[in-house]
């Protein structure tokens, strides 16, 4: 699909009151997406597991207001007014508009909240802009002839308006595994919005776990967009980007074959050289903290006594996100608490595993 086919036929239904609620997941990335072109547009592609407890609910209601002027609504978060949050709805909407034109029709009331804390770290831009894209997305339905808006329809433009919302919350609407970025090993991938892998995964990769170490939970020095921006003339960037499509299709071999070691050396070498690559801006920045690299040290120290498939990921951020299979949690989450949980800030950590996508929530 072209961004052509996002733009709906006229509306069938008038404007109404209404009210839609989704929760949507956090996802973490295996290949990173480091880098971005004009209007959210990747550098490279990226694959991510999409999770299942980090998440955002939102609630959207809207009522028809009288001049289609200005954008018209509030944002709460737990129940709190959020008027800081407002810059990048409206940054959003503008970027959406031309593919949903009722935004201007109505008056909305956007109330959300994080399953997580929101000062843990954990980016909430991923589960918050795909669960607003979602809830978008069922107001155009609410317009519109049932017969118009196919679910994977509604899943495709929901993830191509969360593109427009923070890269990554492309990743968020479905599960398990999506694929964002055109590249020549994965079929129908494209930069427009996130598609489920289309390949046989092995069996050791169901119900992956991850266990997020809550390492620093203030807000980030550098924010993403930011670091995105510094890819352009970073000295190292062609390359990386080059790298990252050769590790979609070296992940493709690995995740059919189930070879947790080959997995463990891609994934872990994917969230150093996102690091790096911040390390080798201009102006360069660390946003790893000595417990960050205190952690990964005690996994490689463990991983190999145990001989146990144990592996981290990181974001753009000081936390770690411990990955590993369910048949081996026992040990594992046993060494996390007795070894790592101490390097975290005030002891927090988060439980998840792989997830299978956003839902829609009934009143
Ligand atoms: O979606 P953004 O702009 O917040 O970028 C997120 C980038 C990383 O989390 C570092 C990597 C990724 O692919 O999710």
């Amino acid at each position: 699909m072209t961004e052509h086919d996002f733009i709906p036929k006229p509306y069938t239904i008038t404007k109404q009151t209404g009210k839609v609620s989704w929760e949507s997941p956090s996802n973490i990335a295996l290949v990173k997406y480091w880098g971005k072109k004009k209007d959210q547009i990747p550098e490279n592609p990226s694959i991510s597991f999409t999770l299942n407890n980090c998440k955002t609910i939102t609630t959207l209601s809207y009522t028809p207001k009288e001049n289609n002027t200005d954008y018209s609504f509030e944002v709460f978060l737990d129940g709190d007014k959020k008027d800081d949050f407002k810059p990048k709805i409206e940054t959003f909407f503008e970027r959406i508009e031309a593919y949903l034109p009722f935004l201007r029709q109505f008056h909305f009331k956007i109330e959300t909240h994080n399953t997580f804390p929101h000062s843990s770290g954990i980016a909430s831009s991923a589960s918050g802009m795909s669960a607003l894209a979602l809830c978008l997305m069922s107001v155009e339905k609410d317009l519109s002839t049932a017969l118009d808006v196919t679910k994977e329809y509604f899943n495709t433009k929901a993830s191509f308006l969360a593109r427009l919302g923070s890269g990554s919350a492309c990743r968020s609407i479905e599960g398990d595994l999506i694929v964002w970025g055109n590249t020549e090993s994965i079929v129908g991938s494209t930069d427009l919005y996130g598609v489920k892998y289309p390949y046989a995964v092995h069996d050791n990769f169901k119900q992956y776990q991850d266990t997020i170490l809550l390492v620093d939970k203030g807000e980030k020095q550098v924010s993403s967009t930011v670091g995105h921006n510094l890819m352009h003339g970073h000295p190292f960037a062609q390359n990386r980007f080059n790298q990252a499509h050769e590790n979609m299709a070296k992940i493709k071999s690995i995740l059919a074959s189930g070879n947790l070691k080959a997995f463990i050396a891609l994934m872990e070498s994917e969230a150093l050289t996102l690091h790096a690559m911040m390390m080798t801006s201009m102006p360069y920045f660390i946003l790893m903290k000595p417990n960050t690299l205190e952690i990964i040290n005690k996994i490689w120290a463990y991983r190999k006594k145990s001989g146990l498939h144990i592996g981290f990921t990181l974001d753009a951020g000081a936390n770690v996100h411990v990955l590993y299979p369910k048949n081996e949690s026992g040990e594992i989450l046993e060494f996390i608490q007795h070894e790592l949980v101490a390097y975290c800030k005030n002891g927090e950590y988060i439980c998840d595993e792989i997830g299978f996508g956003a839902n829609q929530l009934d009143f």
